[in-house]
């Protein structure tokens, strides 16, 4: 069971102040499993990934990854582990053409030069293959729509051979049109051997792609599921129970 495990996290704990964000979660997530992470505003969901990807420190709890306990001083050190994360506004440099974005802190040089030709060419290719289709690569990300932002970023995690891929609220500001398209890459990912946390508010957006469902409310885990033992609806009962609200039957 442990060499299947790509993430594991044990007993973590963070308080911020007085407010207790996360108190003792274990987490796990396996080698190819997308793993869906649920819960409402203040749950803790992001507090979680911030600490495995070494934006926060833990006040207590072990993380392992891929069996090595690993405590990672920044994102920029995990991502030379292989975790890359993308968040839904902070992603991508607005002024910056598609390709310097694609590439930007990992330019490919050959000597003192910058390999331009050879960064546009992978950049286009990336984004084909992820099935986006830009007119250069040379146009700013600034005219780009919100899922468009997402494919790059999700195609960069690709080319640099992430092993992992956390996707902090991917879908929460597009379009129905441009969500679908997201959940695809998702797919595809998954098709490509990657693991993916998936954080969402959107319980049938995390139902299609997860693998697994792990429900955190007020910093406790209070489910985690196969998706083919649980239900949609069976979710929306557990968030809203444990976050003091009483739904009427449907
Ligand atoms: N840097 C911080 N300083 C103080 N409190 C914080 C900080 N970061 C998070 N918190 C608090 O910790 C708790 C968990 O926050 P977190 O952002 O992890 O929740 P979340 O599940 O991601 O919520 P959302 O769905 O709204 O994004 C909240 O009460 C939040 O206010
Ligand atoms: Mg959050």
């Amino acid at each position: 069971m442990i060499n299947n495990l790509l993430v594991e996290m044990k007993n973590i704990k963070k308080n911020f102040g007085r407010v207790q964000a996360l108190r003792g979660v274990d987490f796990n997530v396996g080698k190819k499993e997308i793993v869906g992470l649920l819960g409402d505003n203040g749950a803790g969901k992001s507090t979680l990934i911030k600490i495995l990807v070494g934006y926060e420190k833990a006040d207590e709890g072990e993380i392992y990854f891929e069996g090595k306990k690993v405590s990672f001083n920044s994102p920029k050190e995990a991502r030379e582990m292989g975790i890359e994360t993308v968040y839904q506004d902070l992603a991508l440099v607005n002024l910056l053409p598609i390709w310097r974005n694609f590439f930007l802190g990992r330019e490919i040089v050959k000597g003192i030069t910058l390999s331009i030709e050879e960064m546009k060419r992978i950049t286009s290719e990336y984004l084909k293959e992820i099935g986006i289709w830009v007119r250069s690569p040379d146009e700013t990300v600034f005219f780009l729509s919100g899922g468009e932002r997402q494919a790059i970023a999700i195609a960069r995690a690709m080319y640099f051979g992430a092993k992992l891929l956390i996707l902090d609220e991917p879908t929460a500001a597009l379009s129905v049109g441009e969500t679908r398209k997201v959940l695809e890459h998702i797919n595809n990912v998954r098709e490509k051997g990657l693991s993916v946390i998936f954080i969402s508010h959107n319980i049938y957006h995390v139902y299609e792609v997860a693998d697994r469902l792990v429900i955190l409310e007020k910093g406790i885990k209070v489910g985690d599921f196969k998706k083919e033992d649980v239900t949609p609806q069976e979710i929306m009962n557990i968030i809203a129970k444990a976050a003091g609200v009483i739904l009427k039957e449907v």
